[in-house]
């Protein structure tokens, strides 16, 4: 073997000790407010208290980029004052986000923000605009998101570019469709980690997952802590990533 392949050899090795990117399905906070005869509202409070020192844990970690889910397309369908309960957390950490900001920590938002309510829609791209030059981690919350409509999504934006002439079928390929996902410039997620005893994707990042890792705990979300972000990222480590090779 030569030199520059051990170089990059070890270049790789060094690359996998820590995902790029990690995804995270904070699941659990019902039955953990359950398990107390609390309101679930109240677990979904300690959620956000969770996703609040994972943020930190992941960024000393060395994680770059890492997004949570805090609300998929299916949530509307829970009780009014769930939904409710788990808004107005989301505004409060918009109304605190500047603690991130001050850590260099750059801020998006995946998901149909449309849906939302135009104070809240103001406050993201707020924030979105303020820490668009922070380059410590991305931290990104997926937000009445769902990977099919996600897709569905880009497919009409490319629809539309192809009847108004500026694209052909031709066109057409794997980088143009990641360039009109939410996700577009963030790279595809290396580890999916979901608390709670559930493995399920539940429609999270579905086209960027086609070669994550996937990490599961019984764990319940709010219970989660930096001892289990690490846990979950050794686990990655010991996996052989192959991409479809050998
Ligand atoms: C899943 O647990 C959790 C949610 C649907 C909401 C997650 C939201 C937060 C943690 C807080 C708001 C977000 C931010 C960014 C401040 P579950 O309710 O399905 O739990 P269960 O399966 O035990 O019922």
């Amino acid at each position: 073997m030569d030199n520059m392949s051990v170089s990059k050899k070890e270049a790789l090795k060094k690359d996998m000790s820590v995902p790029v990117h990690v995804g995270v399905i904070m699941d659990g906070n019902g039955r953990w407010a359950k398990k107390r005869g609390m309101p679930r509202k109240y677990g979904h409070r300690e959620g956000a208290k969770t996703f609040r020192a994972i943020t930190r844990s992941a960024k000393e970690i060395g994680i770059r980029y890492i997004t949570f889910y805090a609300f998929s397309t299916e949530n509307w369908q829970r009780p009014a004052d769930e939904v409710k309960s788990i808004m107005d957390l989301f505004e409060k950490y918009l109304d605190e986000v500047r603690d991130f900001i001050d850590e260099n920590i750059r801020v998006r938002f995946i998901g149909d923000r449309l849906m939302l309510s135009p104070r809240l829609q103001k406050k993201m791209n707020r924030v979105e605009e303020d820490s668009k030059d922070f380059d410590s981690m991305t931290l990104i919350l997926a937000i009445n998101y769902g990977g099919r409509d996600e897709i569905v999504h880009a497919v009409r934006e490319i629809a539309e570019s192809v009847q108004n002439g500026e694209l052909s079928p031709e066109d057409i390929t794997q980088e143009l469709i990641q360039g009109r996902l939410y996700t577009e410039g963030i790279p595809d997620v290396d580890l999916i980690i979901r608390p709670s005893g559930e493995q399920r994707l539940s429609n999270f990042l579905i086209w960027q997952s086609a070669y994550a890792e996937y990490y599961f705990t019984n764990i319940l979300w709010p219970d989660f802590t930096k001892k289990d972000l690490e846990n979950a990222v050794a686990a990655y480590n010991e996996r052989n990533r192959r991409f479809g090779g050998i």
